[in-house]
This record gives C-alpha cells, structure tokens and sequence, in this order.
C-alpha cells in the first residue's frame, strides 16, 4: 500500500540559520518517514516551475530571487495524513500569525523568509516530487511500523 507523502522543503533562511536538523527531528518524531533528502541550490527554472501557480503575483519575484539566494533542502515525508498534518506543524504562511509550538511560529517574524515549505494537497505534492526528486525516492519500510513510530 502507498501512504501519502509530502514535499516538505527548508528554505535558504532555514538552512544558514542551522534549523535542517531541529525541522528533520519534528517529522521523525511525530512518526512520519523520510523517503527524499538532498542540499541543492535552486535555479530560476526550478523555482519558477515550482512557483508557478504564482506567477504574476506582487510577491512572485521576491519568492523566485529568496529561494535562488542559497542552498535548500528538499525532502520527501511520507505517512498518514502527512500533506495535512505536516502544514499543520509548519504554520500559518505569515509567521506572525502562526502558533508557538509550530516552525514558523516558533522561529520566524518575517513573511518573506518564513523557513519551510510544504506541498499544500496531495495532487501538488505529487508534482512537487516529480519536479525536485525526478531521480526517484530511497524505497524503504521502518521496520517497527505500525505499532512504534
Ligand atoms: S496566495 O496568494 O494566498 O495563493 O499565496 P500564499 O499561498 O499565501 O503564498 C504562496 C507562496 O508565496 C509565499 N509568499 C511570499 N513570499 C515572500 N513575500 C511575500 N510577501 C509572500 N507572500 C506569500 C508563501 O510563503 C508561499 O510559499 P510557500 O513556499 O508555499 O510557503
């Protein structure tokens, strides 16, 4: 059986102030399982494609030139109700408005650099996969799972 997987990815300002590891240690905790990982710079292309649904909006080329300005890291979750529940634990898109105990709510103040990203339906995240891991996803199965996570 496939279960639901997400795109879910650290964005420059996430990555240089060293928040990978704490955001990598929320999904693995909560129980979901990480099928995708790599440090990669992104160039327009692959940001425009990304964003595209975006595209002629005020804040789209602010967006385009954040995400090409350093190193982000790109993952792939998977496990139950993980597109839902993984927005969940992100936030709110504005930081300000997000709840303490959520990423951004607890690490961020500035909408235009709010951390993380994550696939908003299971359709978009489909594409996003497609679109950042084109090489395939590791195939593996915790062996622990259902009863441990
Ligand atoms: S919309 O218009 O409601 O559909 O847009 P929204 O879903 O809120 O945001 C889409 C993505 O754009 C980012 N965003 C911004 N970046 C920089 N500056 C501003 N002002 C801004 N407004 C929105 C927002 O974080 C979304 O990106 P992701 O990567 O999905 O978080």
């Amino acid at each position: 059986m496939v279960t639901e997987q997400s795109f879910i990815m650290v964005k420059p300002d996430g990555v240089q102030r060293g928040l990978v590891g704490d955001i990598i240690k929320r999904y693995e905790q909560r129980g979901y399982t990480l099928k995708g990982l790599k440090l990669m710079n992104v160039d327009k292309s692959l940001a425009e494609k990304h964003y595209e649904e975006h595209q002629g909006k005020p804040f789209f080329p602010k967006l385009v030139d954040f995400i090409t300005s350093g190193p982000v890291c790109a993952m792939v979750w998977e496990g139950k109700n993980i597109v839902a529940a993984g927005r969940t634990m992100i936030g709110a898109t504005n930081p300000q408005a997000s709840a303490p105990g959520t990423i951004r709510g607890d690490y961020g103040i500035d909408m235009g650099r709010n951390i993380i990203h994550g696939s908003d339906s299971v359709e978009s995240a489909r594409r996003e996969i497609g679109l950042w891991f084109p090489e395939g996803l590791a195939e593996w199965t915790p062996v622990a799972k259902p009863w441990i996570y």
